[in-house]
């Protein structure tokens, strides 16, 4: 059974698209995996605009592509907001229901922005993983360093779970499993009682991510930051990598870290 109201025109200019697998990780939080437009071609790291075809005027909302480039569908990890405009009804959706997504996709967490290095971190809370997990999969990741240090912080700690399948995931794939020795997934929560607890910035600045890891505090000679999350989060987190020497890059001017915002409602 369908859920899409026919009584609504389709927009002009934007992709129809089909959802093809809907997961639910907790009350907060869930992924769904969509048809990709033949046509669409994007960057690992990247955003795209999604609305659905349930008014006269469809609501968009920014979504990083969770899924790498050479993917045959889009796959999305999102929040659930009670009364979101889009997300209220996002949540809902079934495989077989139609998704509208804008054409461009754009965004500031690509390779292309950072310059080389060793290592790569990438800070994320929260659906502010879903970047990531587009770049985890692409091998130009690994071609440009030598190790992914991942970072996931949550409030409970079932929202780790889509990072945590992802990881386990990466091992199995016959493209990129050879690199999933060179990935590191560290995790924390902030609310629920686990091994580690505490906000990323906190881990950071005493020190506890990389002794937990035994590797080298964060460097700027040998290291790049891409940073994922709430406003606040990407605020204190780029503070933090600012007051280390880091420099903000862009694809026209490549440095030493770069931030987008994880927020839908
Ligand atoms: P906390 O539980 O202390 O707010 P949310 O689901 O609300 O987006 O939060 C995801 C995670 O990000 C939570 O663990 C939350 O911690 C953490 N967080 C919220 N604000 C910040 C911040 N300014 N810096 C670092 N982490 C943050």
């Amino acid at each position: 059974v369908q859920s899409t109201p026919a009584q609504f025109p389709i927009p002009a200019n934007v992709h129809v698209e089909t959802v093809v697998s809907v997961k639910h990780y907790t009350d907060r939080l869930f992924s769904f995996r969509i048809t990709r437009p033949q046509s669409l071609r994007f960057r690992s790291g990247e955003f795209v605009m999604i609305g659905l075809p349930n008014a006269q005027k469809p609501v968009y909302r920014a979504y990083s592509i969770a899924s790498p480039s050479w993917d045959e569908e889009l796959e999305f990890f999102s929040i659930k907001v009670p009364n979101g405009p889009l997300t209220e009804h996002l949540q809902k959706i079934q495989p077989g229901d139609t998704i509208l997504m804008r054409h461009k996709s754009t965004g500031t967490l690509v390779l292309d922005a950072l310059t080389p290095a060793k290592r790569v971190f990438m800070f994320s809370t929260g659906t502010g993983i879903a970047p990531f997990a587009s770049l985890l999969r692409d091998p130009d990741t690994y071609d440009r360093f030598d190790e992914v240090i991942l970072t996931h912080t949550c409030r409970d700690r079932a929202e780790l779970t889509y990072g945590q399948d992802l990881l386990a995931n990466l091992r199995k794939d016959p493209l990129i499993g050879e690199f999933a020795g060179r990935v590191t997934l560290y995790n924390s929560t902030t609310r629920e009682e686990t091994p580690v607890m505490g906000r990323i910035t906190h881990l950071i600045e005493n020190g506890k991510l990389f002794s937990d890891l035994g590797i080298e505090p964060l460097n700027r000679e040998t290291d790049r930051v891409m940073i994922c999350g709430s406003m606040n989060m990407l605020h204190d987190v780029k503070a933090l990598v600012e007051a280390r020497g880091f420099i903000e890059g862009s694809l026209s001017s490549p440095g030493d870290f770069v931030v987008e915002r994880a927020f839908v409602d």
